[in-house]
């Protein structure tokens, strides 16, 4: 019997191939909307209804699809083409932010019944967001409205719906991977077994015999360049370590050969044939071994690669002091020192890391160039680095994202895009390169280990007198962002308190474990976590309330932060909004009722933790914008910075809209593409409202500025009596159009538009505080959170609700990483939690509704008053849990996560400790 299926009321007949799965069927017949994020059943982004009941469409056999009726989110719609209501409540509640998931959240909700409706816990239970934290799903789901209308010159400050929102619930927004490239080859990486190795042999003619393959490549076949995968605006802040294919293996994962294919089957079959003869050599996993004596040097290089200490695998280091910390020490009456842990996260955004690598003629020069499309968060630093790479000059590199389907930091490597190049190049063909969701966890960066020991000390009174850290980060086998991380972890964390002696000694260090990378925090994260532990403890030892012991301690209005390296002199608090955040804090305390919901017989405990984070990264964040009037009236931005979930181009449009007196609807905005856009150095740091969005805010008040004098002179009407509305320039009685003001403009050969540079330089402080009651039960060790609060420090808010919706994800990725996240390595540093199965991602039952309060501060620096709130709020959540954890066990928990089995067993070892005399 023939094969047939209905896809979206259109029949498809073409036999799917042996074993071929729905998902894959799908695409390939242009159906984008079905995503990819796992392919094992675990994410759900690839949800579709098969006669109107949701399945994983990456596990259900396309085979078992004929003669059935197969709805995508494409066809979600209703007839003519008017959003299914679930679509529609999903704009109105902004249930997304990068939305690589929302085609499968909508693919489950809208078959749900009343019954699965009144559980969503449980009926979302296989639809994993890594971005919302749920809330926002869930008022989606029941239909809650948020988004206001836009409103003529009253943009900023409106909770307006991001622009790509009917494209993302309809399925077209277009990611990476969601691109038709004729002639297409597909690339595999064949990765090292070996923790640490010399290659002695390739052999690849088995390999090349496979039907399909057209090229295997090894290091023999790539330039000797040292490079760091790690993108900054200024290079030299990476040590230059990696090479594209080295002959040296340094971690289980690395990347050894890569196969190119006509299908993806025979890129995999290819690297099973290829034979390596390796040299193993000895490994170490821990850094403090990796920095001692006899341990093996992963990286014997000269001081050209700028690594502080290879011989004893020191990457990069800092040490200072301020006044004098023994004295400070001595000085104190109470003394708490204390060494705290955190673990390898991955980012787990759902579309993993990739390109497509193809040719097309510059339409300016009619020469050919390759174009890389990029799942990329710094599409500008990647086109520098491909052509210092690959000897290109700028112009014959052109590097695009797309909808980038979540980043985290992550997505601020140059992971994918060398190889595929490299092979695009050679071949003369275009390749792709898309990473499987194994690859994620061993063959991207992580969240770097920290170990932290914090030592501080206080007068009776509650008065810091001395505060010291030890740092000592795993950078894994590559330093990239490496010592930039480690620098930035003890900013600042020791910044923010005001302590007459302050030391540090940090270093960041290779060991032979999958490297680390940029995430949310940059570090801060992991000392934020030990500080505001250390500070909880203190304040129990001193007698002293731990709001009282930050309120007495931390910097005020007006003060530098100041650590032992230094003051960072670009770094201002141009808005002081930490008080506020610990009024958040006290307000939660006073009116809180929640220990009531606690089941019977559980132990109850609160905490909290604050934290303070710089606007930008250090050393230059730099963002061009321009602003243009266009023939019909409308206008046109067009600025670097990706757009993955965070919010820009919403608030870009806002900033717009705000200072030419017009609604956003009448501005479309260009960026993350090198052809197009000025540059940006990307989309990371926290950089995208307040550094981009600084550029755009110049961009938009000159081009107002130059339409009203323009139309000024073309009216012969005094410039002050003109004014910006929507759609014209009012002039004292009469209204002119602005396609009438561009038409005029064009034809005098004046082109209206202006550009807009900011160079992240000064940086404010943004603040945030997290309060939880917490609930455990003593014998199972389950924790229950009763209460979640968040304050936040974003100066002026410029968009409340997508505000909102990045401090619930930030508090929600915090909670994973806080309570069960972790990539788990063996004893030869191989990762062993490389799959959703075994990495345990928040779902929808796991995020509690955070309450998020917003201070009332209006930045000296940023656009507007705007402060940067994406990193931010994930850095105060693991701290205040465990001083809530502290409240209901009495025990100082100091290593994460503190997975329910932890929480037992010491819950059972303090039941069993003899009672102190
Ligand atoms: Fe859900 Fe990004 S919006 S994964």
């Amino acid at each position: 019997m023939s094969f047939s299926v209905r896809v979206n009321g259109e029949d498809f007949e073409a036999e799917p191939r042996a074993g071929q799965c729905l998902r894959t069927y799908l695409r390939e017949r242009g159906w984008f909307g079905v995503k990819k994020g796992c392919d094992a059943g675990d994410c759900g982004a690839c949800t579709v209804q098969v006669d109107g009941e949701p399945v994983h469409s990456c596990l259900y056999p396309a085979l078992r699809a004929g003669g059935r009726a197969v709805t995508t989110v494409e066809g979600l719609a209703e007839e003519g083409g008017e959003l299914h209501p679930l679509q529609q409540k999903f704009l109105d509640a902004q249930g997304f932010q990068c939305g690589f998931c929302t085609a499968g959240m909508l693919m489950t909700a809208s078959a749900l019944d009343e019954e699965q409706l009144a559980d969503l816990p449980r009926a979302l239970k296989g639809n994993l967001c890594r971005c919302t934290g749920y809330r926002a799903i869930e008022d989606a789901v029941r239909g809650v409205r948020h988004t206001e209308r836009p409103c003529a010159g009253q943009a900023v400050g409106r909770s307006l719906g991001a622009p790509a929102g009917p494209q993302v619930v309809t399925g077209t927004a277009r990611y990476t991977f969601d691109v038709d490239v004729p002639g297409l080859l597909h690339m595999k990486l064949l990765r090292s077994p070996h923790p640490h190795a010399r290659i002695v042999a390739v052999d690849t003619a088995d390999a090349l015999r496979v039907p399909g393959v057209v090229a295997v490549f090894t290091h023999e076949d790539v330039p000797d360049t040292l490079y760091s995968s790690a993108r900054h605006e200024h290079p030299t802040e990476d040590p230059d370590d990696t090479r594209l294919l080295d002959d040296t293996v340094r971690f289980v994962g690395q990347r050894v050969a890569a196969v190119v294919a006509e299908s993806e089957g025979a890129a995999e079959e290819g690297c099973r044939r290829i034979v390596v003869t390796y040299e193993p050599l000895p490994y170490v996993l821990d850094p403090e071994e990796a920095m001692g004596p006899g341990a093996p040097v992963i990286h014997p290089k000269g001081p050209e690669s700028r690594i502080a200490r290879p011989q004893d695998n020191v990457c990069g280091e800092a040490h200072g002091e301020l006044g004098d910390v023994e004295q400070g020490f001595a000085e104190a009456d109470v003394v708490y020192e204390e060494t705290f842990r955190t673990q390898r996260v991955q980012h787990a955004s759902l579309e993993t890391h990739g390109c497509v690598a193809y040719f097309e003629e510059n339409e300016e020069t009619g020469e050919e160039r390759i174009v890389v499309r990029s799942s990329t968060q710094v599409p500008f630093l990647t086109r520098r680095a491909l052509c210092d790479l690959h000897g290109l000059p700028m112009d014959k590199v052109r590097v695009v994202a797309g909808r980038v389907g979540g980043g985290f930091g992550g997505k601020q490597e140059m992971l994918t895009e060398d190889i595929a190049v490299l092979a695009a190049l050679r071949l003369h063909r275009p390749v792709k390169l898309e990473f499987t969701r194994a690859e994620q966890f061993f063959g991207a960066t992580t969240r770097h280990p920290f170990t932290v020991t914090v030592k501080l000390g206080a007068r009776s009174d509650g008065t810091l007198t001395a505060l010291q850290f030890r740092v000592v980060a795993n950078t894994g086998a590559y330093g990239n962002h490496g010592p930039a991380v480690m620098f930035h972890s003890i900013g600042e964390s020791m910044g923010v308190y005001r302590a007459p002696h302050k030391k540090v000694d940090a270093y960041s260090v290779y060991t032979n474990a999958v490297p680390a990378g940029a995430f949310r925090g940059y570090g801060l994260g992991q000392v934020t976590f030990a500080v505001e532990s250390a500070m909880d403890e203190l304040a129990r030892r001193l007698g002293i309330d731990p709001l009282v012991l930050r309120e007495r301690n931390v910097i005020g209005p007006g003060e530098h932060m100041e650590g032992p390296l230094g003051e960072e002199e670009d770094l201002h608090i141009a808005s002081y909004g930490l008080d506020q955040c610990l009024r958040v804090v006290r307000d939660a305390l006073a009116d809180d009722t929640s220990a009531e919901l606690a089941p019977e017989g559980w132990l109850v405990g609160q905490g909290f933790a604050m934290a303070a984070i710089a606007c930008g990264p250090p050393g230059g964040h730099i963002a061009d914008a321009t602003v243009k009037l266009l023939a019909d009236g409308t206008y046109d931005i067009a600025v670097g910075t990706a757009e993955f979930g965070n919010g820009t181009t919403t608030v870009h449009k806002q900033i717009t809209a705000g200072a030419l007196g017009t609604t956003v609807d009448r501005i479309a905005v260009r960026q993350s593409d090198t052809d197009v856009v000025r540059h940006d150095t990307g989309a990371f740091g926290s950089a995208g409202t307040v550094v981009a969005g600084k550029a755009v805010m110049k961009a938009a008040n000159a081009l107002a500025e130059r339409i009203l004098s323009f139309t000024a002179e073309y009216a012969r009407t005094p410039r002050s009596l003109l004014r910006l509305t929507a759609e014209a320039v009012e002039c004292d009685g009469r209204t002119v159009p602005l396609k009438e003001v561009y038409e005029a403009a064009h034809g005098r050969g004046v082109e209206l538009g202006a550009d807009g540079h900011f160079g992240g330089s000064p940086r404010s402080v943004a603040f945030n505080s997290q309060w939880f009651r917490i609930a455990v039960d003593p014998d199972t060790g389950e924790i229950r959170i009763l209460r979640s609060v968040h304050g936040a420090d974003a100066g002026r808010v410029m968009n409340p609700l997508q505000c909102r919706g990045q401090v619930e994800g930030g508090v929600a990725q915090a909670l994973g990483a806080t309570l069960f996240e972790q990539v788990l390595v063996d004893d030869r540093g191989e990762v062993t939690t490389a799959a959703f199965r075994r990495y345990r991602l928040p779902a929808f039952a796991d995020v509690p509704r955070t309450e998020v309060h917003f201070t009332e501060t209006s930045d000296a620096i940023g656009p507007l008053g705007a402060k940067s709130m994406s990193e931010s709020p994930f850095n105060p959540v693991p701290p205040a849990f465990a001083n809530a954890l502290r409240d209901a066990t009495g025990i100082r928990f100091t290593e994460a996560p503190f997975l329910r089995d932890k929480v037992w067993r010491a819950l059972d070892e303090h039941r069993r400790r003899p009672a102190s005399p």
